[in-house]
């Protein structure tokens, strides 16, 4: 049996890290484990604007600890005034990665978030011209389309029409949740199009969530989705290919707001990501994938040279126990419990 994983150090390629005190709190988890993170811009106000995300990025230096190997990639919140030449200095700056399409009202914080694609055409034109890829929240946000049904109808009626219209447009689908987001990007010519998983999604279904009472812990956005697109997800994520790679979408909120009579979507994930996904890869008989979904699969997607440092996993005997809650102020943040027992761990 492998007891220890010698892997290029990860990256993160969908991460929420917020802002003050919480990002204080938040940022060394990912730091220690991860060389490189997209940073989600759905701070209140968003990071619209490249002044905007170069401010930002100097606050996640800022709370980063000394000689920590760690690069925040930073992306802007499109909204339907978003100007594109200020994108296209940003880029040019080396200030902005990406851009994040959320529909407006579909998660925390996205209130700015674009009602009507067609008026963010022109910013679409000039990403497509300077290849910067498009992150979206795959979510549609009609009252009446059922919640589980979100993700496949952003498909059809938001994603295709828009992938036809803008063919050279770079997209990356963040956080799949369901069998017809992984279909859909593996049928993508490979480079064109993206997704990320997160480690709740390969590890859960809605029943862990349901069933016996309600975990309000592992609700977020896309809700999770039954067992059958669970196991199409840990099949896309562990099958090495390209198009497919891990964004954790760690996503801190304080515990009294997600056990809360309205709680939160989001799950804290970031101090235990890599040894959940060690056991859910080991589960999987694909622990040779490992490195290509964490390692090496996004960076080749967004042109970036893969890390040349390391990061090594130790098998343990014992099951690791859940990491204790983060301190922020006086609130708690609660991190990920997996549910099953996680026999890996990061040699620190
Ligand atoms: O569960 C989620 N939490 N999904 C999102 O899309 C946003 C995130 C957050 O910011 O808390
Ligand atoms: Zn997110």
């Amino acid at each position: 049996m492998i007891d220890h994983l010698t892997l290029s150090r990860p990256d993160d390629w969908h991460l929420h890290l917020r802002d003050g005190a919480m990002l204080a709190a938040v940022a060394p988890y990912t730091a220690r484990d991860f060389a490189r993170a997209i940073v989600m811009p759905n701070l209140v106000p968003p990071v619209r604007t490249g002044a905007d995300a170069a401010a930002y990025a100097a606050r996640i230096r800022a709370a980063i600890p000394d000689g920590a190997d760690f690069t925040p990639l930073m992306t802007l919140y499109l909204t339907e005034t978003t100007d594109p030449d200020d994108i296209e200095a940003a880029h040019t700056a080396g200030i902005i990665t990406a851009l994040k399409l959320y529909p407006a009202g579909a998660t925390t914080n996205s209130d700015a978030g674009v009602k009507d694609v067609t008026k963010a055409h022109a910013v679409f034109e000039r990403m497509e011209a300077l290849g910067i890829p498009l992150l979206t929240h795959g979510e549609v946000t009609a009252p009446e389309i059922d919640i589980f049904d979100r993700e496949a109808r952003f498909i059809e009626d938001v994603l295709d029409p828009l992938r036809q219209r803008f063919p050279k447009l770079r997209v990356v689908m963040e956080h799949i949740t369901t069998k017809d987001g992984a279909d859909y990007v593996a049928s993508a010519t490979p480079g064109s199009m993206g997704a990320t998983i997160t480690v709740q999604h390969l590890m859960l279904n809605r029943n862990h969530m349901l069933v016996g009472g309600v975990r309000p812990h592992y609700y977020c956005l896309p809700i999770l989705k039954r067992s059958t697109h669970q196991d199409a997800l840990v099949e896309a994520a562990t099958s090495g290919d390209p198009r497919f790679f891990l964004g954790t979408d760690s996503a801190p909120h304080p515990t009294d707001l997600k056990e809360n009579a309205c709680g939160c979507a989001g799950v804290f994930s970031a101090p235990n990501a890599l040894a959940c996904l060690a056991q859910t890869f080991e589960d999987a008989g694909k622990l040779d994938q490992l490195e290509a979904f964490v390692s090496r699969n996004g960076a080749s997607f967004y042109g970036l040279p893969t890390n040349t440092s390391t990061l090594t996993l130790e098998r343990t005997d014992a099951p690791q126990p859940v990491p204790e809650p983060i301190i922020v102020g006086d609130q708690t943040v609660t991190v990920f419990d997996p549910i099953r027992p996680i026999h890996w761990r990061v040699v620190r």
